[in-house]
C-alpha cells in the first residue's frame, strides 16, 4: 500500500486531496493547468434535475480571510451533465465524487436513479446550500429530513453515498447519528457558513439575497473543531472542508481525525493549488503513512 493511500467505505483514495464541489467546476477545467487525475479525487459542482441561471450579480464578494458566495446552484442540469460531462467524467483516473442538489426531495431519488447508470465513485448530497430558496441548507437543519433524503438515495443508488453538512445545524452529531443508520459511507464537514456582507457606500446588502455562503481561511478553525468532535465520536469516517490553503492546513485536518480533504475557495485564487498539495504531500508522507496521522492529535494532548 503507498503511503498516501486512505480508504473510505468501500473506496481507495491515492491521497487524501480531493477538490471541492463548485470550485473546480466538472474536472475538465482545471486540466489546463496540471493533469487532476494525480488528486485523490474532485467532487463536481452541485447538478439539479433542471439547469439553474443561479442567482443575480454579484455573486462573489471578498472579505478578510474569505469570501462570500451567491451562486445559488447555477447548472446546466442533469441531462446536459450526463451528455456533455458524464463521458469525460467516466474516462478519469482518479475518485469522481458527483454531487447533487434539488429543491424537492424526490429530485434527489431521480438524480441518484438517473445515474445509476453511469460509472463514477460516489454522489455528494449536498444538504447544505446557503444561497438557495428551498432545499440546501433548510433540508440539512433538519436531522429528519437528511435521514430520511440520505435513507432513500442509499436504497436507490448503487454508488457509495456521502452527505456534505452545513455548519448551520446545531445539532450536527444528531444528523450524522442519522445518516450512519441510513447507510451513508461518510460525511463532508462542511458547506459555507452562513454570512452578510454590507455595501457601506450605498448602505444596502451587497447581495440580493441578503445572506451569503462564507468561506476560506476564516472559517477553518471553526470547522477544525467540528472534525475533532465528530472524530471523538467515531461514527462515520470525516472529509474535512474549510479553509485549506496550505499543505500544514491539510496537516491539520488530518491530525483532528480527517481521512480526506476537500480544498475549495482556494482554487479559485490559485488553480494549481491541488498540485502543489498532492507533491508538498508525497515529500511529507516518504516515510509514514498518512493513516498513521489521521486522529493523532487527540492522543497527543
Ligand atoms: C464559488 C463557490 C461555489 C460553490 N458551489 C458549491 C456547490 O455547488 N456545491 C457544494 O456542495 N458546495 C459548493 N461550495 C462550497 C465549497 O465546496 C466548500 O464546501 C466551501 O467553500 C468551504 O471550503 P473552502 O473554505 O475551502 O472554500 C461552493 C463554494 C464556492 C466558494
Amino acid at each position: 500500500m503507498d503511503n498516501l493511500e486512505v480508504k473510505v467505505g468501500s473506496l481507495v483514495f491515492k491521497n487524501p486531496i480531493l477538490l471541492a464541489s463548485g470550485t473546480c467546476g466538472y474536472g475538465k477545467e482545471l486540466m489546463e493547468f496540471y493533469d487532476i487525475n494525480i488528486l485523490g479525487g474532485i467532487v463536481t459542482k452541485s447538478i439539479t434535475l433542471k439547469s439553474r441561471e443561479g442567482n443575480p450579480n454579484p455573486r462573489i464578494w471578498e472579505s478578510y480571510g474569505g469570501i462570500l458566495n451567491s451562486i445559488g446552484l447555477e447548472n446546466k442540469g442533469l441531462e446536459k451533465f450526463i451528455a456533455e460531462e458524464i463521458p469525460y467524467l467516466e474516462k478519469l483516473n482518479t475518485n469522481v465524487v458527483i454531487s447533487i442538489a434539488g429543491e424537492k426531495q424526490e429530485e434527489f431519488y431521480e438524480l441518484a436513479k438517473e445515474l445509476n447508470n453511469y460509472n463514477f465513485s460516489a454522489l455528494e448530497l449536498n444538504l447544505s446550500c446557503p444561497n438557495v430558496d428551498n432545499g440546501g441548507m433548510l433540508f440539512g437543519v433538519d436531522k429528519e429530513t437528511v435521514k430520511e433524503i440520505t435513507k432513500k438515495v442509499v436504497k436507490i443508488s448503487d454508488k457509495p453515498v456521502w452527505v456534505k453538512l452545513t455548519p448551520q445545524a446545531s445539532n450536527i452529531s444528531e444528523i450524522v447519528k442519522g445518516i450512519k443508520k441510513a447507510g451513508g459511507e461518510a460525511v463532508v464537514v462542511f458547506n459555507t457558513y452562513l454570512g452578510l456582507a454590507i455595501d457601506w457606500k450605498n448602505r444596502r446588502p451587497v447581495f440580493k439575497r441578503v445572506f451569503a455562503g462564507y468561506s476560506g481561511p476564516a472559517i477553518k478553525p471553526l470547522v477544525l473543531r467540528h472534525v475533532w468532535e465528530l472524530y471523538e465520536e467515531n461514527l462515520l469516517p470525516i472529509v474535512g472542508c474549510g479553509g485549506i490553503v496550505n499543505f500544514c492546513d491539510v496537516l491539520e485536518y488530518l491530525l483532528a481525525g480527517a481521512t480526506l480533504v476537500q480544498i475549495g475557495s482556494a482554487n479559485l485564487r490559485d488553480p494549481w493549488i491541488g498540485k502543489k498539495l498532492v507533491e508538498e504531500a508525497r515529500e511529507y508522507f516518504k516515510y509514514e503513512r498518512v493513516n498513521e496521522i489521521i486522529g493523532l492529535a487527540h492522543k497527543n494532548y
